[in-house]
């Protein structure tokens, strides 16, 4: 039994339900010790570190090779802070040294086309801009695993979709480019005390074959309640109610998505036309 495994599933979970798989490697070992930082020490991420985060980025799977991404290396302080202003308040985008803006891109694409004397109307659907905000995604994901692997942290910013349209005149975003989140990225403060936040059982998210009634997935989330409770108390994080309360109020009503409600509007004005 691989007990070093063992202890991080556990960590992952919040319960030592889940017996170590046989399969295990490096890479699984790192993902499984991912958590979010939102304190940073003083130093600079530098642009060999951004290199090769970025070479990671683009070595995630991208749909038919489109490249429908951008990313925007914000260190600028002003910037920085306009940002943090733009994403509620969040003085750690602020305090970060560098943040990452990942964006779905459809403006290269028209461009390409143009230059090509070729049409683009497909560019005007909704499945475009899905391809943009999926493929910005998985080249996000590939970056913070990358930065993790060289001893950075950081935090995704939803918050930058609080206000669309103010984060695309910060950053000069053609029409057709959505910032779609960001990331901190620094080196983290040890005294912020980060630790792995559980998730759901397996047995809750991963189905076989066929979809599982929901019925049959109130037992694992019973326990998930139970093991973010822990957590909470071993963070001395002061929440109100279970998992489950959190999240029925972060889905209560358009105005709990903090100026997100009117995105489909703020997509329009960004040149997406969402057919
Ligand atoms: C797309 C996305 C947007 C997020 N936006 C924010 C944000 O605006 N501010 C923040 O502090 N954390 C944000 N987070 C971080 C999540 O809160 C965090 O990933 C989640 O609570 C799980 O914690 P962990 O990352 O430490 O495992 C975001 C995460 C994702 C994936």
């Amino acid at each position: 039994m691989n007990a070093s495994a063992q202890h991080q599933l556990n960590a992952r979970y919040g319960s030592d339900a889940l017996p170590a798989p046989a399969a295990w490697s490096p890479l699984i070992e790192q993902l499984l010790d991912h958590r979010s930082a939102r304190r940073f020490l003083d130093s600079p991420v530098d642009d060999a570190r951004l290199a090769a985060i970025v070479a990671a980025a683009q070595s995630a799977a991208t749909s038919s090779n489109l490249q429908a991404w951008s990313v925007i290396a914000v260190r600028n302080g002003d910037t920085r802070a306009a940002l943090a202003d733009c994403a509620g308040g969040q003085t750690h985008v602020r305090d970060a040294p560098l943040v990452l803006m990942w964006l779905a891109d459809l403006a290269r694409l028209a461009h390409v086309a143009d230059g090509a004397g070729r049409p683009h109307g497909a560019l005007d659907y909704l499945e475009m801009f899905l391809i943009g905000v999926i493929d910005a995604a998985l080249a996000a994901q590939n970056a913070l695993a990358a930065a993790e692997s060289l001893g950075l942290a950081g935090c995704y910013i939803g918050g930058m979709r609080n206000q669309p349209e103010r984060v695309a005149e910060l950053l000069g975003l053609p029409p057709r480019v959505f910032a779609v989140f960001g990331m901190t990225l620094g080196h983290p403060d040890p005294s912020e005390g980060t630790a792995v936040k559980p998730r759901l059982p397996q047995q809750v998210v991963l189905h076989h074959e066929r979809y599982r009634p929901l019925a049959e997935q109130e037992e694992g989330i019973a326990t998930y309640n139970d093991a973010m409770a822990s957590f909470y108390a071993s963070q001395r994080m002061n929440v109100n109610g279970t998992w489950a309360v959190h999240s029925a109020k972060r889905i209560a009503d358009g105005s709990a998505l903090t100026g997100r409600d009117r995105l489909g509007a703020a997509l329009h004005a960004l040149g997406f036309a969402l057919r």
